[in-house]
Formats: C-alpha cells, sequence, structure tokens
C-alpha cells in the first residue's frame, strides 16, 4: 500500500464530508439569505448631550462627531430621530457648574435643563420616547452619583434624591427612566415612587450590570463631571471581573420591578450581555459607551479603520450577543446609512 496519492480535494472531501461551508458565502444573495441577525433602525437609542443657551452644537472634544446641543438642538434632533425611524433619545445634561452641590440638588429643580428640554421635544416630537438617566452625577460638586458623607456614597439616602428625581423627570414627560446610580433597593424605590406619583405607565431600563469602567471618561468630560470627580464608583459600579453577580443583579432588578434591564459597558462585556440575554429572556440592552465609540473615532481620525464598517460590524455584534437594542452616539449615523 505504497505510493498512493490523495488529492487534497479528496482529503478535504474526506474530512467535512463533502460538506463546504464556504457554499453560502458565495454571493451577496445567499449569505443574505443565511444571514442570522440584522440590525435595523428599530434597535437603536441616541444618546444626545444637552447644554443650556442657544446658537450652535459645541463639540465634544474627546467624541469627534458628538455635540452638546442647546434645548432647541435637542428638538431638531428628536425631528431627525423621528425622520430617521430611531424609536428613543436618551437625554443626558452638562449642568454649569455653578448649579453643582454636595447632594445633586439642581436634579429635583423641575425647571432644570432635563426638564425643560423634554418638555420641548415632547411638545414638538411626541411620537419619540424619551429616555433619562437617575444618577446624581450630572449635579453633584464630587462627581459621584449619590449622596457622601466623607468619602463614602451613602446608599439609603441617595436612593431616597434619586425617586425624587424620577419623579420630577416622569412628570416633565420622560417616558424610559434608566437608573444608572447603582444603589442597592433602587429600582423597587424608584418604582413605587413613580406608581405614587401616578406615572404607572412610565418604564424603568436598569443599568443592571453597569461596571466601574475606564470607557466612560470622554461621557464625563461631555457632561462637565469628569475633573470634578472624587476618586472613583468601585463602591457601586461593579468589579468587571465578575458575572456570576451581573446574573445576581439582573435577577434583583427584575424582581423590583425593572421593565428593561441593560449591561454597560459593551463590547467588552459581551459575555454578560449575552448570559443575561439567554438566562433571563427579557427585553436586555446594552450601552455602547463614550469610549469604546471614542476609540473607534480616533483610529478612524489616523486612517487605520473605516469607521463605517467597524461601526455596522460593533453593532452587529451586540445583536449577535442578544441585545434587544444598543444605546450608541453611533445612532444617527447608522440609521442613516441603513436608510441607504
Ligand atoms: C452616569 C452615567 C455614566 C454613563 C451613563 N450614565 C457615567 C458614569 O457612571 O460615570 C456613561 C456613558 C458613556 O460612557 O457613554 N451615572
Amino acid at each position: 500500500m505504497t505510493g498512493e496519492r490523495y488529492s487534497i480535494t479528496d482529503r478535504i472531501d474526506a474530512a467535512t464530508g463533502g460538506m463546504r461551508m464556504r457554499r453560502l458565502r458565495q454571493a451577496e444573495w445567499s449569505r443574505r439569505l443565511v444571514r442570522e441577525k440584522q440590525l435595523s433602525t428599530a434597535d437603536l437609542i441616541w444618546p444626545i448631550f444637552v447644554r443650556e443657551g442657544s446658537g450652535a452644537p459645541q463639540p465634544v472634544e474627546s467624541m469627534p462627531g458628538v455635540d452638546r446641543l442647546s434645548v432647541e438642538g435637542c428638538v431638531e434632533a428628536a425631528k431627525r430621530a423621528r425622520d430617521l425611524d430611531i424609536p428613543v433619545i436618551a437625554l443626558f445634561p452638562y449642568t454649569d457648574p455653578s448649579l453643582r452641590d454636595e447632594t445633586g440638588s439642581e436634579a429635583l429643580n423641575p425647571e432644570n435643563l432635563i426638564c425643560r428640554a423634554t418638555r420641548a421635544i415632547k411638545a414638538a416630537v411626541p411620537e419619540v420616547g424619551i429616555m433619562c438617566d437617575v444618577a446624581l452625577d450630572p449635579y453633584t460638586s464630587h462627581g459621584h452619583d449619590g449622596v457622601m458623607a466623607g468619602d463614602r456614597i451613602l446608599n439609603d439616602e441617595s436612593v431616597e434624591v434619586l425617586c425624587r428625581q424620577a419623579v420630577v423627570q416622569a412628570e416633565a414627560g420622560c417616558d424610559v427612566i434608566g437608573p444608572s446610580d447603582m444603589m442597592d433597593g433602587r429600582v423597587a424605590c424608584i418604582r413605587g415612587a413613580l406608581d405614587d406619583a401616578g406615572c404607572r405607565d412610565t418604564m424603568i431600563m436598569a443599568y443592571s450590570a453597569k461596571y466601574a469602567s475606564a470607557f466612560y471618561g470622554p461621557f464625563r468630560d461631555a457632561v462637565g463631571s469628569g475633573g470634578m470627580l472624587k476618586g472613583d464608583k468601585r463602591t457601586y459600579q461593579m468589579d468587571y471581573a465578575n458575572s456570576d453577580e451581573a446574573v445576581r443583579e439582573a435577577a434583583q432588578d427584575l424582581a423590583e420591578g425593572a421593565d428593561m434591564i441593560m449591561v454597560k459597558p459593551g463590547l467588552p462585556y459581551l459575555d454578560v450581555l449575552a448570559r443575561l440575554a439567554r438566562e433571563f429572556g427579557v427585553p436586555t440592552f446594552a450601552y455602547q459607551t463614550s469610549g469604546e465609540y471614542s476609540m473607534i473615532m480616533a483610529a478612524v481620525r489616523n486612517g487605520w479603520l473605516d469607521g463605517d464598517k467597524a461601526m455596522v460590524e460593533t453593532l452587529t455584534a451586540y445583536k449577535r450577543a442578544g441585545a434587544s437594542g444598543i444605546l450608541t452616539y453611533f445612532s444617527p449615523k447608522v440609521a442613516e446609512m441603513m436608510r441607504g
């Protein structure tokens, strides 16, 4: 039995049983036919930064292509969202340093920037959903999400303020409350406070697995809390080494009444996203954070990446991992691209 020669083709057929995985990849039509996940504009939540005053958009230096908008600018952005079929926008305020204090009291002012922007958008573009963060960091002089005593962030005292913040925002017309503070028990208390205030229809998207992450840096620049932050957020945001804990956090938030859950950051935590989406089968979202956005944009600016391709690839990766939708600063751009 010497010298028997097999051709490469024979060997491959023997190994694969004749199954050629590339067969379905040969044409655009067949790739489309078997594609498992498809990104759609219905998946998008567009985070927008609001600022005081009027006039032109103010670029966020560390987030190329992202601006802080006046209230009128936000109304225009909401119209753009409507025209692009983006279901919901998420508003984040840049608060003037003179309005920040130890307890974040501006968060409770029904005339604060976020409430005025919410009312103006609701009046002009009622068909677009509005989501607002519940957390005190845009309003505190120390940049933390809760109330401080010395160098500690107080849980229950913070939750009390966060409940009032949620009601103020819901009464201004916010449709989705996004508790991003990571205090214990906040979802139950916010749900109760909303119901007591007659806001039974206001939804809660809980930042359930929110990690203490380096990827929030540019966001903190955008809302003006970066320079103010004393220390870090590791006593309330999660340790990035943990994923069993994310399951417990999500279970807890759902038991407390969350309608939707979220994982944040996004791409470095796809394992967590996939796990929660599979485990709970509830609407599960991912936040493509400012740092993820800026990494891509920095490479694009250097000519190192094709930005459009990287954008669609990363957003599709969230869908593949099981996301119901994605908060992404690319929202208007990708929606425009999908419209052709
Ligand atoms: C506020 C909040 C943060 C983000 C969303 N809400 C920052 C933080 O927790 O420090 C980050 C968003 C992003 O990086 O794009 N609690």
